[in-house]
């Protein structure tokens, strides 16, 4: 068994769901030669990072990052932190020669997203970034059967990311809980936030995005910023909907919002081609729904597919429990942790990688663009 040391920076919400995948993968992954040591994790408050590496087993802590890279005990670095802090610890650590898993997306803008692909292509540092719903098993069925043909040629793709969590004109901006909502610390709002998960599977399963025209809306025009204790502008975009053209011929129509009261999460996809369409949703993460042409008679129609049953090489299953018996959204992150050790003993790249996350981002941007000029603007 090949150790490989990890330095987590940032132990928040992805910080907790990343480490949890370093622990599980080895024991449901038994063929992988290389197994995460948890050797160290990194945050700014000293008291804060001991207590997180007592409760989930770092061996050390690290107040500053760059101490962090410098360490020869450390194979690769995960980037957990806000998305104005990627590219600064990411090609420094590209420099320093260590390998990077970063969360999406991968940067503020692609000018930023351009320098970290160059500074891991040149280091010759294995990459990859977080888009962890490309390894709900439901989400990878979809992919091969997208692969094989199944779905025939495609007409339709459509995405949502419904939230409702900052309806509230009483909730502020910025600082360490909220930065989602400040510009300046996460690049955009519902469009790099959420959207980039719609985008990158969209991308994955459908191929690119040529063109799109873009609506952005910020309902709150003012919130308190943690940081100041000052009413400042809102400079995020509080929904976004898009349409676009695919490079395959078909149409894309994507939305996001933190503004549908009764929504917390839900991503939906559902792709329509000439002999079959599919349908998937995250709060039933585990189903894929299917409607195939070729079914004939009385009993025609939609069917929801438990992807739970390896003994019909349903993607990742054999490695869990009996048909049957669902899993969640956890284990997308034990799948991504076990695919790129796996990478590493293939001598493969781990996809999304920055170069793939690069195309995420250059979507968000043009869809940014669109949404201010209201106007179609190309990818
Ligand atoms: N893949 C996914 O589904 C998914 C889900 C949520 C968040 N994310 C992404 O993960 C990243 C982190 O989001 P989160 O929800 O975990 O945020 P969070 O606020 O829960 O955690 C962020 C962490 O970064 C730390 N931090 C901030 N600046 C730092 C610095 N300079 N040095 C060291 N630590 C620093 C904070 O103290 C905190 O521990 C973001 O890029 C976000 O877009 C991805």
């Amino acid at each position: 068994m090949k150790p490989l040391n990890i330095g987590l920076i940032g132990y928040g919400f992805m910080g907790r769901t990343h480490t949890n995948g370093y622990k599980r993968a080895n024991d449901f992954f038994p063929e992988l030669e290389y197994r995460p040591v948890l050797k160290a994790v990194c945050g700014r408050n000293a008291q804060k990072v001991q207590e997180f590496a007592d409760q989930w087993q770092y061996e050390s802590i690290e107040t500053d990052w760059k101490a962090l890279i410098k360490r020869d005990d450390i194979d690769a670095i995960d980037i957990c932190t806000p998305n104005n802090s990627h590219a600064e610890i990411a090609i420094a650590a590209a420099e320093a020669g260590k390998m990077i898993l970063c969360e999406k997306p991968l940067a503020l803008n692609p000018e930023e997203g351009e320098r970290m692909c160059a500074a891991v292509e040149k280091a010759g540092v294995a990459n990859t970034v977080w888009y962890n719903y490309r390894r709900v098993p439901a989400v990878t069925m979809a992919k091969q059967l997208i692969d094989e043909g199944v779905l025939g040629k495609i007409y339709h793709y459509r995405a949502n990311f419904l939230q409702d969590w900052t309806i509230s004109e009483d909730l502020p901006q910025g600082g360490a809980a909220l930065w989602r909502l400040d510009a300046a610390a996460a690049g955009s709002g519902v469009t790099g936030d959420l959207l980039a998960h719609c985008i990158d599977t969209a991308l994955w399963l459908n191929g690119s995005i040529t063109d799109v025209s873009a609506m952005t809306e910020t309902f709150i025009k003012e919130r308190v910023h943690q940081d100041t204790g000052e009413k400042q502008a809102v400079t995020i975009d509080d929904a976004c909907s898009f349409m676009c053209h695919f490079d395959n011929g078909s149409l894309g129509l994507f939305e996001s919002t933190r503004y549908a009261r009764g929504h917390k999460a839900l991503y939906t996809l559902e792709i329509n081609g000439a002999d079959a369409s599919i349908r998937w949703d995250l709060h039933d993460l585990h189903r894929l729904e299917f409607f195939s042409n070729a079914d004939e008679g009385r009993l025609r129609g939609w069917r929801s597919i438990h992807v739970s049953d390896h003994s019909g090489d349903q993607p990742y299953m054999d490695k869990w429990w009996v048909p049957g018996l669902q899993i969640g959204y956890e284990h997308t992150f034990v799948h991504q942790v076990a695919d790129f050790l796996k990478s590493l003993q293939e001598g493969k790249p781990c996809n999304p990688t920055f170069r793939d996350a690069l195309e995420t981002q250059e979507v968000c941007e043009a869809v940014l663009s669109s949404a201010k000029e209201r106007a179609w603007k190309n990818v």
